[in-house]
């Protein structure tokens, strides 16, 4: 296992919280409410796992933090908007987030609605500027915003309201939707440097396959912490999937069959990285973290 990994994700994180410092530096939007709650919810408490992944497989093809910054500032901006919109009493009804109270405690449902809805057409007009960098980079771009939508992460968070309390599902229902609410957007942070860098169509399907079966791994053990976890190191409240009946596969089949499967997803991941012409050394301790981890 690669010893020096803690000291890369904390590289890696720092790196992006710069971008992002950077981005917030110069935003001063009008009202005041809106700046405001926007950077609530963006500059304090997430665990960065996009950008760090979207570095990382960067770095793995040879390329610099720098070449895909636009991207992973874009890709946490849809993916806070996401967690914003989660929380509302219309979906999950959560009161906190990232260990503070959720965008809408803090300032309202109406608010709270808006500061999402910025912050997915910010994350566009930021895939927009990047797309003048050439066909690669447009490709990436299409990538990306695919996975965020329509195709995928609304898609999957769509599914989750619509099977919540209902008995007639089983595990292709389940599964379609932790392969969309969360495992497209990290395959689009471990793809969209492929994209960038124009590897080849089975390089392309490598990290793709190694995002979804991460997204899988990374969905399998939130469900699972929701169950285990404790309040002080998630940030979030604990117990609410039972509570609100979601549809998973450890509300189908239980803990120890869902740390199985977690099992199962943490070995598939560690393979295709085996089966990658690069140094993996880094993004396969990440996964065993993922696998073990309790924030
Ligand atoms: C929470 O994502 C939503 C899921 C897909 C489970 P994270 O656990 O990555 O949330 P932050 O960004 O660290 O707050
Ligand atoms: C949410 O899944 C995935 C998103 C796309 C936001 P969850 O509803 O399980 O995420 P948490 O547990 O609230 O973070
Ligand atoms: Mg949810
Ligand atoms: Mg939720
Ligand atoms: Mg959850």
């Amino acid at each position: 296992m690669d010893t020096n990994w803690k000291e890369k994700l904390e590289e890696l994180r720092t790196a992006f919280e710069g971008i992002l410092q950077n981005y917030t530096d110069n935003m001063n939007l009008k009202p005041d409410i809106l700046n405001e709650s926007m950077k609530y919810s963006l500059v304090q408490g997430g665990k960065r796992l996009r950008p760090v992944l979207m570095f990382a497989c960067a770095q793995m093809l040879g390329g610099k933090v720098q070449d895909v910054a636009g991207f992973a500032l874009a890709l946490e901006m849809i993916h806070t908007y996401s967690l914003i919109h989660d929380d509302l009493p219309a979906m999950d009804n959560d009161d906190f987030r990232r260990g503070k109270p959720s965008n809408h405690r803090q300032f309202g449902e109406g608010q709270a609605i808006l500061a999402g809805d910025a912050l997915l057409n910010e994350a566009y007009s930021i895939c927009f500027e990047e797309c003048s960098k050439g066909k690669s980079y447009r490709n990436a771009a299409a990538f990306l915003c695919k996975n965020a939508g329509a195709y995928g992460m609304v898609a999957g968070q769509a599914a989750d309201l619509f099977w919540q309390g209902r008995l007639d599902a089983g595990k292709a229902e389940a599964d379609f939707i932790v392969l969309n609410k969360t495992a497209k957007m990290i395959m689009s942070a471990v793809t969209v440097p492929a994209y960038v860098y124009n590897a080849d169509e089975n390089i392309i399907a490598l990290f793709s396959e190694f995002g979804k079966n991460f997204g899988f791994l990374f969905q399998i053990t939130d469900d699972i912490l929701d169950e285990t976890g404790e309040f002080e190191k998630l940030g979030k409240t604990v117990g609410k999937d039972k509570q609100e009946n979601k549809l998973s596969a450890l509300a189908l089949f239980g803990r120890e069959k869902s740390e199985e499967l977690a099992d199962h997803y943490c070995n598939i991941c560690l393979q295709i990285l085996n089966e990658m012409p690069y140094e993996s050394g880094f993004l396969q301790a990440l996964t065993q973290y993922v696998r073990r981890r309790e924030a």
